[in-house]
């Protein structure tokens, strides 16, 4: 597929003769439930996409840095191999009842994810339909595999908007107010931010004293309050924080942490549904930790974005005890499985190009960390990446007025971008992104930037 490299002509600015889009952000909240849009800043209405450009319904075209929250990995509409593996399949089954009836097409799915999983334990795979439903299936593996009831997140986390992940989420007060009890029996801790920590350390420089003081909370503060061997089930981690701002934490940091958790047999359970499926230039983000997680959970990515799926990807000897215990209707149905396993073995061809693609965005942004002084932080590995607006660099205080104004003036500029955290944007192209395509995003980036800070 070629797709031009032109820039964007964005004529219409939404909302002043952006008739049709005004329309239907009107009509949406007329008929939609409130979620999570930002009309002000991004009002976008998508009506197509073509490999990594969007149109909207003025016909508008924009170059995407947002890959619909990291679900789009193969770009737009349907990666063609996706697409005719989905029709092959909607002509022999779709549905199959795969909870109680068995197919060939989940036992296909799940025999790739486990080959595919990093090495070290034998595994299973429960399907689900989302982020939130893997993580559910991973705290109750956890609780009856264990016998135990708590776990431990990270500040900044997010795993989800259900009572049980909601639980285990620690990122916007306004996921949780209004909404207690969510599921009791979490305990936060810090994540090893090398930028923003609660001990002010520079994580950069001293990634083993960050390290060291997350560590050492966990075994001096929550192990002296909870009896670690007998009550944690498990530890839930994103390797690389999504929600929370696209954080990376110092590379050594999730092996230690294993060490501290095989002393009392608490699970790890690594949560790559942001992160997992090539974003980082790995099949999952925590390869890049050297760590063998025992639960990993997937979701977004999976299916290159044309069919909802989740998945837990579990240490076989954790599996439920009994029939019943755990199942659902539609998780990892036929369709879902075989656009999963399609993409799957796309996403595999395309790591070394993200991989290479890496060195344009570290090199621009850490260039734009040096020129402009409203980027306080930038972080990233393969295509995730995060850049952090701050006040002024010596304080580090959070400028999210600057973040929303670059958000809303790239958009205008033709760069559909997402923020994230308190005050970061993630950049985060489809896997598919040429590097032309890559540097004229990262060029209406900067102009963004050099006009609003
Ligand atoms: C790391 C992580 N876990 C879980 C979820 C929840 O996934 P879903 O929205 O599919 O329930 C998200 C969603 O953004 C996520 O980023």
């Amino acid at each position: 597929m070629v797709f031009s490299v032109r820039r964007p002509e964005v004529v219409v600015e939404p909302g002043k003769d952006g008739t049709k889009s005004k329309y239907w952000i009107e009509q949406h909240y007329t008929y939609i439930a409130t979620t999570t849009h930002d009309p002000e800043n991004l009002p976008l209405v998508i009506e197509r996409g073509e490999g990594v450009w969007l149109f909207d319904v003025d016909g508008n075209k924009y170059l995407d840095f947002s890959s619909g929250i990291g679900v789009n990995n193969l770009g737009y509409p349907t990666h063609p191999e996706v697409k005719k593996a989905i029709i092959e399949q909607l002509e022999k089954l779709a549905h199959g009842a795969g909870t109680d009836y068995f197919n060939p097409y989940q036992v296909m799915l799940a025999k790739k994810l486990v080959e595919i999983a990093p090495g070290g334990y034998r595994r299973k795979v429960f399907f689900a339909n989302s982020g939130t439903e893997a993580n559910e299936a991973a705290l109750k593996i956890s609780r009856q595999a264990t016998g135990r009831k708590f776990f431990i997140a990270f500040y900044g986390g997010f795993h989800g908007r259900t009572m049980g992940s909601m639980g285990l989420t620690a990122s916007k007060p306004i996921h949780k107010k209004l909404f207690f009890p969510w599921m009791p029996g979490v305990v936060h801790v810090p994540y090893p931010n090398p930028y923003r920590n609660p001990w002010h350390i520079d994580g950069y420089e001293n990634p083993g004293e960050l390290i060291n003081r997350v560590l050492e909370f966990i075994e001096e503060y929550v192990f002296d309050k909870l009896i670690p061997a007998d009550e944690v089930a498990a530890v839930f981690a994103e390797p690389i924080q999504g929600e929370g701002g696209y954080v990376v934490p110092p590379r050594e940091f999730f092996r230690e942490l294993k060490k501290l958790l095989d002393k009392y047999g608490i699970l790890f359970v690594a949560d790559e549904v942001q992160m997992g499926m090539g974003r980082t230039g790995r099949m999952f983000a925590i390869e890049h930790f050297n760590t063998v997680p025992e639960i990993i959970t997937l979701a977004k990515a999976l299916s290159g974005g044309a069919i909802p799926i989740g998945a837990t990807v579990f240490k076989a000897d954790l599996d439920f005890k009994a029939h019943g215990m755990h199942s659902n209707t539609y998780g990892g149905n036929a369709l879902a499985a075989i656009a999963a396993l399609k993409t799957v073995e796309i996403i595999e061809t395309l790591l070394p190009h993200v991989q290479n693609l890496e060195k344009v965005f570290r090199e621009r942004l850490e260039e734009l960390k040096e020129k402009y002084p409203s980027v306080g932080d930038v972080r990233g590995i393969g295509l995730a990446w995060g850049v952090e607006f701050v006040k002024d660099k010596s304080s580090k205080q959070p400028a999210p007025d600057v973040r929303n104004k670059i958000v809303a003036r790239a958009l205008r500029k033709g760069l559909a971008l997402l923020p994230c955290g308190k005050s970061s944007i993630r950049l985060i192209p489809p896997l598919i992104i040429s590097e032309e395509e890559a540097l004229l995003g990262l060029k209406i980036f900067e102009e963004s930037v050099k006009e609003t800070a």
